[in-house]
């Protein structure tokens, strides 16, 4: 298994949802996870159950992000922190939202990779995941959102242009719809996060995404898997919409 090949792993967004399941499945694996997110009392609960080494870090703090990364040499980074704050029109979404949106989506994430890849290419090993999502791979109407998600996107696909010739992977991972804190985090008015979160279908669980991660990093060191779109069975993309103008 090519997992065995990597030591080290930092997963940002550890404190729960996805990041949560993927440090569970990494430290079973054997791998030493370093777990990073804002709430300490969940990552405790996670080191406990788990024996990661946590890092109590808003990633707002990009000085905080260098600190913490100049600590260790991860082989693995799952770039998987973000919310959906931003998931609403861009003419209604409250500034701080729009700024913590593209602050944690997209600011953070370059930050990660600023901080971790120089070890990676003088290593000349290493394994990027970024949590992208389906929603930034189709037209939604969330621009903030789903634009932040875009530039995770390709961001993605241009860091393998870059790393071209290393030994240094990187796969995008886009998820549907999962069933984790999100939307009640992200969304304040009852009615709509209602009529979001309860679809009366078979959502993702954190695990099912924690494991595609998985097997992307069990897959041998020759194979890059570049992007995994993967969504509940119940649950589709595209299609055209008609809406008549509104007051008329
Ligand atoms: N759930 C879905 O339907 C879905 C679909 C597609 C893609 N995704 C993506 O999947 C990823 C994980 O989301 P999830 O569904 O697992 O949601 P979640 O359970 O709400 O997890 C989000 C994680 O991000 C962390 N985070 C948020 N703001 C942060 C900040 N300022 N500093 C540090 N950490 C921060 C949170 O930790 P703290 O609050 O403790 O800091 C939490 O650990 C996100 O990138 C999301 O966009 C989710």
């Amino acid at each position: 298994m090519a997992l065995s090949e990597y030591k080290t792993a930092l997963v940002t967004g550890a404190s729960s949802g996805i990041g949560s399941a993927v440090v569970e499945q990494l430290t079973q694996r054997g791998v030493t996870v370093h777990a990073l997110a804002r709430r300490r009392e969940r990552l405790e609960e996670l080191a406990e159950k788990t024996g990661c080494h946590i890092h109590a870090i808003d990633l707002q703090d990009t000085d905080g992000i260098r600190a913490v990364c100049a600590e260790i040499p991860a082989d693995i980074l799952i770039n998987n922190a973000g919310h959906g704050r931003g998931f609403s029109k861009l003419y209604e979404t409250p500034l701080e939202d729009v700024d913590d949106s593209i602050d944690i989506n997209i600011r953070a994430v370059y930050h990660m990779l600023r901080a971790v890849l120089p070890g990676m290419v003088e290593r000349d090993h290493g394994y990027i995941v970024n949590v992208g999502s389906m929603t930034g791979l189709y037209s939604v109407p969330t621009s903030v959102y789903g634009g932040s998600k875009a530039a995770v996107h390709m961001l993605s696909r241009n860091l393998r242009l870059e790393l071209a010739g290393k030994r240094i992977r990187v796969t995008e991972i886009c998820p549907g719809r999962v069933a984790t804190e999100f939307y009640d985090r992200a969304i304040d008015d009852p009615v709509l996060r209602d009529t979001l979160k309860n679809t009366g279908t078979n959502e993702l669980t954190p695990h099912d995404v924690a494991s595609t991660i998985t097997h992307c990093l069990e897959t041998p060191a020759h194979v890059n898997i570049n992007l995994v779109e993967l969504q509940p069975t119940e649950q589709t993309y595209g299609g055209s919409q008609f809406t008549p103008f509104e007051n008329h």
